[in-house]
C-alpha cells in the first residue's frame, strides 16, 4: 500500500507533457531558463516550445513550434538598433512605449494567425510554463485553453505588477525597481522615484489590461469555443513564479512561498572551448579581454564612430581581445582581436588568462563574470543594465562608462585601471563565494518546483490570501480608520467632559460670587 501510494505520488511527475509558451519573449529571457528545460527533458518530460527564435542549443525530445519573428521585424530590423534601444533608456518614459510596442507585436502576431498550429494541433498538456506576469499577459489564456496549471517565469527581479498579480509583498521603501540604478538603501528622492516607477507599472498595466483582454477575446476565442474567465483572474491564478534573480546578485527582498528565486542558472564550469579559442587563449600570455554585448544587441549595426573607438582602443592594448561580432566581414580589425559570431561565454570567462569582461550589463553576463571571478567594464544601454552596472560598481568589481561621452582615452583608462588594480579582482572573488554558496543549486531548486506543481496539479495551497483582499483591506485602511476614529472619539469625549466640567465649575463660582454679593 505504501509503495503504491508512493508510486502514484511520483508517477504523475515523470513523463508529463509540458508546454513552453514563449511566442514573443526575447531570446535572453528564455535562455535563462534553458538549463531547467534541459533537465526536465532529461527527467523524461516531453517538452513543446513555442518561440519565434531558432535556438542554438538542443533540448532533447523537445518539439519546436516556431512562429513568425514579429519582434525582429518590428524592432531589431531597424537600421540602427543601438540608437533604437537607447530611446528606451529613460526609465520613466520608456515604459509606456514598451507597453504599446508589446501590444502591437502581440496583435500583429495573433492577427497573422501565428499560433494556429498550436490551437489546431490537438495538443494535450499537463503544465504550461510561460512569461505572463510582465508584458506578455495575454498568453496566459493558453493555460485555460489546455486546462493546465501555469508557472510563470520572471526574467528580472519581480516587478511591482508581478508582485501585485501573485499577492507578493513588495514594499516600495526598500525594494528598488530594477529599471533605475539605486541600491536598497534609498534617499528620499530615490524612494519617491521608486514609488512613481512602481505605481506607473501597476496602474499602467491595469490601464492596458482591457486592451489585452480585447486581443485575447478577438483572436483566441475561436468563435467562442473558449469561454475565457477574466484575464486578471487567470493571471492571479498563476501557480508559481520562477524568478531569475538571487540576493547574491542584488539585494535582499521578501518573497512568499509561491515565488522561487532561481537566479544564476546559466553559469557553469564551462569546458567547451573549441581548438581555435583554446589555442588563442592559452597563447595570450598578457591575458585576454572578452567583449560581448549579449544576444540582443547586434554590434555590426552599431554606428561606425562607436566601433572605431573600440577598434582604436583595442589596437593599443597589450592584451588580446575576443569579441562577439555577428558578421564574417570585419573592416580594419586590429591584429590582437579574435571575432566570432557565437562564443561559449562560460568557457572563455573560466579560462585563467581571462582578465576582463567588457559588457553591456545584462544580468547573465554579470552573473557569469561573478561566477568565474572576472572583473568588468560595463557600458549599459537599456532596462536593468543600468541597475546591474550600478550594483557591480558599488560592490567594487566594475567600472561603468556612459555611452554619451565615450572616447578612446576614457575606454583605455577604464580597461587599464580595472586590470591593474587588484582590488577589483579581490572584490569579485568575495562576491563569487557568496554566489556559489548554496544549500542546493538554483537548477535543482527550479526543477524541483516545476515537478512539485505537476505532482500537486497546481499549487492552490501556495496562493496567498492577499489575493482575496481589496485595497482597503490589504492596507488595513478600514481597520486604521476605525482605530483613528475611536481615538478621535475618545479625545472628543475627554474634551467634552473637561469642557462641561469647566462650565459647571465656572457656573458654581459665578453663583457663589453672586450669593456673596
Ligand atoms: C510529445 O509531445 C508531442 C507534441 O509536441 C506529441 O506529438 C507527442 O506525442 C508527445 N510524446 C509523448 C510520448 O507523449
Ligand atoms: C527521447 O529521444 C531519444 C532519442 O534521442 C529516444 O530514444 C527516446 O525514446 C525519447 N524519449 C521519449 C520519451 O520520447
Ligand atoms: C485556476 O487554475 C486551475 C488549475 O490550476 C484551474 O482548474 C482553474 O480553472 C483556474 N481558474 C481560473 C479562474 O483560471
Ligand atoms: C468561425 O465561424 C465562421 C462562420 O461561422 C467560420 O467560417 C470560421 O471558420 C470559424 N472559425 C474557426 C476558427 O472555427
Ligand atoms: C547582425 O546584423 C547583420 C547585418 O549587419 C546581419 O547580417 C546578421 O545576421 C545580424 N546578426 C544577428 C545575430 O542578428
Ligand atoms: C560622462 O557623462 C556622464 C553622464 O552621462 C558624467 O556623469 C561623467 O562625469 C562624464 N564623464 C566624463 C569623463 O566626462
Amino acid at each position: 500500500m505504501f509503495w503504491f501510494t508512493l508510486l502514484t505520488l511520483f508517477s504523475v511527475s515523470s513523463g508529463a507533457n509540458i508546454l513552453l509558451m514563449f511566442p514573443l519573449s526575447p531570446k535572453s529571457h528564455v535562455n535563462s531558463f534553458v538549463p531547467v528545460f534541459k533537465k526536465l527533458s532529461e527527467n523524461g518530460h516531453n517538452l513543446t516550445m513555442v518561440s519565434s527564435f531558432t535556438h542554438n542549443y538542443l533540448i532533447k525530445n523537445c518539439t519546436y513550434i516556431k512562429i513568425r519573428n514579429v519582434v525582429e521585424e518590428m524592432f531589431f530590423k531597424k537600421p540602427d538598433s543601438v540608437k533604437e534601444a537607447r530611446k528606451y533608456s529613460n526609465s520613466l518614459f520608456s515604459w509606456p512605449f514598451m507597453r504599446k510596442l508589446q501590444l502591437q507585436m502581440i496583435e500583429t502576431c495573433l492577427k497573422g494567425n501565428c499560433l494556429r498550429e498550436l490551437m489546431e494541433g490537438n495538443y494535450e498538456f499537463d503544465l504550461m510554463i510561460s512569461e505572463s506576469l510582465y508584458l506578455f499577459e495575454v498568453f496566459i489564456a493558453f493555460g485555460h485553453v489546455f486546462n493546465v496549471p501555469v508557472i510563470s517565469i520572471d526574467a528580472h527581479p519581480p516587478s511591482a505588477w508581478s508582485s501585485y498579480l501573485t499577492g507578493n509583498v513588495h514594499p516600495y521603501s526598500y525594494v528598488p525597481n530594477y529599471r533605475i540604478p539605486m541600491t536598497d538603501r534609498m534617499t528620499f528622492k530615490e524612494r519617491l522615484m521608486n514609488t512613481l516607477l512602481n505605481l506607473q507599472e501597476v496602474l499602467g498595466s491595469y490601464y492596458f489590461l482591457p486592451e489585452q483582454e480585447r486581443i485575447m477575446r478577438t483572436y483566441l476565442s475561436y468563435n467562442g469555443t473558449y469561454d475565457f474567465p477574466p484575464l486578471l483572474d487567470m493571471l492571479q491564478n498563476t501557480s508559481l513564479v520562477l524568478v531569475d534573480a538571487h540576493f547574491s546578485l542584488g539585494y535582499v527582498r521578501p518573497y512568499l512561498p509561491n515565488i522561487v528565486e532561481v537566479g544564476g542558472m546559466t553559469s557553469h564550469g564551462g569546458s567547451e572551448l573549441n581548438e581555435e579559442l583554446q589555442k588563442f587563449m592559452d597563447e595570450s600570455e598578457q591575458g585576454v579581454i572578452y567583449f560581448s554585448f549579449g544576444t540582443i544587441m547586434n554590434l555590426t549595426l552599431m554606428p561606425d564612430e562607436s566601433m572605431d573607438i573600440f577598434k582604436s582602443a583595442f589596437g593599443q592594448l597589450k592584451q588580446n581581445v575576443i569579441m562577439k561580432w555577428e558578421s564574417d566581414h570585419f573592416p580594419n580589425k586590429p591584429k590582437n582581436v579574435l571575432a566570432k559570431d557565437w562564443l561559449p561565454q562560460n568557457g572563455i570567462l573560466a579560462h585563467p588568462n581571462c582578465r576582463l569582461f567588457i559588457s553591456h550589463g545584462g544580468i547573465h553576463g554579470l552573473t557569469e563574470a561573478i561566477y568565474h571571478k572576472v572583473p568588468l567594464v560595463m557600458i549599459p544601454f537599456v532596462s536593468d543594465q543600468f541597475a546591474n552596472a550600478y550594483f557591480a560598481e558599488k560592490e567594487g568589481f566594475a567600472k561603468v562608462l556612459g555611452y554619451e561621452n565615450f572616447t578612446v582615452e576614457i575606454l583605455l583608462h577604464a580597461i587599464n585601471s580595472v586590470i591593474d588594480n587588484a582590488e577589483f579582482k579581490e572584490n569579485i572573488e568575495r562576491r563569487s563565494m557568496i554566489l556559489q554558496d548554496r544549500d542546493q543549486s538554483s537548477l535543482r531548486k527550479a526543477v524541483y518546483w516545476v515537478e512539485y506543481v505537476l505532482k500537486h496539479k497546481g499549487a492552490k495551497h501556495l496562493r496567498p490570501a492577499s489575493l482575496y483582499l481589496n485595497i482597503f483591506q490589504y492596507f488595513l485602511l478600514d481597520v486604521i480608520a476605525v482605530i483613528v476614529l475611536s481615538i478621535l472619539l475618545c479625545f472628543s469625549l475627554v474634551f467634552f467632559f473637561v469642557y462641561v466640567m469647566i462650565k459647571i465649575v465656572k457656573h458654581c463660582i459665578r453663583n457663589s460670587k453672586q450669593k456673596r454679593d
